[in-house]
């Protein structure tokens, strides 16, 4: 099974996923999944979300974020802290994170290789739900 094959398939068993629509196309997902083993039940990790860039900053991650902590406070076992990571050069991502609540926890130094070869920290983030 491919990556997104299995992120989905997990998110969707384990977690939340959601789609943005605009005339009937999507152009934005967010889902995050549970971690696995039982002392981790009340989280929510590995969240990842992706607008098309032709809708960027137009308010749709920050709807798609609305939706998810909505979606997120109904499902059981309860949930009550969700996780991201944000590559320490994504400016943008990580003043949204923030705003939306989301607390620095670290920094996991030269973690990130980009397609040109350069290395990023990335920030671990963590927000109670
Ligand atoms: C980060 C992302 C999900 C935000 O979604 P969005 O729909 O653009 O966000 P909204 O319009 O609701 O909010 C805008 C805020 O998002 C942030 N942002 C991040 N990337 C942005 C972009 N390319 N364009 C505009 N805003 C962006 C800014 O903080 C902005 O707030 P500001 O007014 O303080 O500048 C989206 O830009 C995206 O998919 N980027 C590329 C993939 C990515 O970086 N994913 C996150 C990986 S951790």
């Amino acid at each position: 099974m491919g990556y997104v094959e299995t992120f989905m398939e997990r998110a969707c068993r384990t977690g939340v996923s959601l789609g943005a629509f605009m005339d009937d196309s999507l152009v934005g997902e967010i889902h995050a999944a549970r971690l696995g083993p039982r002392q981790f039940n009340h989280v929510l990790g590995d969240l990842t979300i992706a607008v098309h860039p032709d809708v960027q900053g137009k308010g749709v991650g920050s709807a798609l974020f609305a939706a998810f902590f909505n979606a997120a406070a109904s499902i059981s076992p309860a949930i009550t802290r969700v996780e991201l990571t944000a590559r320490s050069g994504n400016a943008g991502a990580l003043r949204l994170y923030e705003r939306l609540g989301f607390i620095p926890e670290g920094r996991l130094v030269g973690r990130v290789k980009l397609p040109n070869g350069a290395i990023e920290d990335d920030i671990p983030m963590g927000r109670s739900l």
